[in-house]
């Protein structure tokens, strides 16, 4: 397999190499790839140092799988000129995710799906993924019909200038900003831009991904999403109305056997689920699990992950996983 990593310099780029190598991805040949700022620059994987190279050259080397992680506007542009040339292209941005004709893949939920025509794949986003993880058991038993979702994502989220920012903000140090306002002690409800309609283009990820995932538009989602000086994970604080009534030993006997969700959830121990603990792992950890006694049939849970692991790079991994094993490239 010829691999190339676009954004290779970048937040998720980063973590993308670790999980390949951690996951023993079959990678013959790597072509790391970023901005013309970055080229000629030297990365490591697995104990070899590679030069970053641009784009262009990148394309020309026709690569088999070209995972992207550098921004809808590359990807609007790239991502084409990589599947032209017969690259299947795995993409983190929402340049592609709404597409009808492009497939949004959590491999858990809907890996079967691909097929060898699927040129371009988008990954969902990182808020999207670990919500739908926690959901996909409960809404096979028990039908969703309305999810309420608070969001309280980390700083990681935006990328290397937010992380820089926070750093510059403990230090005392003035610098470039990532967000309008300063994140150190503050909660920002604020990700990603504002649309007309007065929710941020992250709220309407939130509302409109998992109807395309489940395939099924029978349900609705309404999403506030708020920034957070944390860096290990996103958390989210999800309420879900079915139409058919749980009872809370088997939703948690459900979670439990979801490969990829980790219940952790006993209120007589303080366990729950924390970005510091979910840091740097793969898997999607559910806890404070209650029912919702305001209203019949509901459930309130608080679900995190780590966004740069399952909300990006370990998807996407999944997803070019999934297509060696299914001969789909
Ligand atoms: N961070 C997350 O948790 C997360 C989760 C899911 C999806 N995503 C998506 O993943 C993408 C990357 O996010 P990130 O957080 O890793 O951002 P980041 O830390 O800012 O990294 C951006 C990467 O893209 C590269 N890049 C920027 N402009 C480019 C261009 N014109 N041509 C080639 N490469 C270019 C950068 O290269 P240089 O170093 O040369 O500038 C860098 O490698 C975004 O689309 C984001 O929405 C992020």
């Amino acid at each position: 397999m010829k691999i190339a990593v676009v954004g290779a310099t970048g937040m998720v780029g980063e973590v993308m190499l670790k999980v390949l190598k951690e996951r023993n991805f079959p990678v013959d040949e790597l072509l790391l790839v970023a901005s013309p700022r970055s080229v000629g620059k030297q990365l490591e994987f697995n104990g070899k140092n590679y030069t970053v190279i641009g784009l262009q050259d990148a394309v020309d080397a026709r690569p088999d799988i070209a995972i992207f992680s550098a921004g809808g506007g590359t990807s609007l542009e790239w991502a084409p000129k990589f599947a032209e040339v017969g690259s299947t292209v795995i993409d983190n941005s929402s340049a592609w995710r709404m597409d009808p004709t492009k497939k949004l893949v959590v491999p858990e939920i809907n890996a079967s799906e691909l097929t060898k025509e699927d040129k371009i794949i988008a990954n969902p986003n990182c808020s999207t993924i670990q919500l739908v993880m926690a959901l996909a058991p409960l809404h096979e038993k028990y039908k969703m019909k309305r999810v309420v979702v608070s969001t309280y994502q980390s700083i990681s989220g935006t990328g290397v200038k937010a992380v820089k920012q926070l750093e510059n903000e403990l230090a005392g140090v003035q610098g470039e900003m990532a967000y309008p306002y300063p994140i150190n002690k503050n909660a920002l409800p604020h990700c990603d831009v504002f649309e007309d309609n007065g929710y941020t283009k992250e709220e309407m990820k939130l509302a409109n991904e998992p109807q395309k995932i489940f395939n099924d538009h029978s349900f609705a989602i309404s999403a506030t999403a708020v920034r957070i000086p944390t860096s290990g994970g996103h958390s989210e604080a999800v309420n879900v109305q079915f139409e058919n009534d749980f009872t809370l030993t088997d939703v948690r006997r459900l979670l439990n056997e979801t490969p990829g969700v980790v219940l952790q959830d006993n209120p007589d121990t303080n366990t729950y689920p924390m970005p510091i603990y979910a840091h740097d792992k793969d898997d999607v950890f559910v806890g404070r699990i209650r029912r919702d006694e305001s209203q019949p049939n509901t459930l309130n849970m608080w679900v995190v992950a780590d966004n740069l692991r399952k909300g990006a790079a370990t998807n996407a991994v999944q997803i070019a996983e999934y297509l060696v094993e299914n001969k789909l490239v």
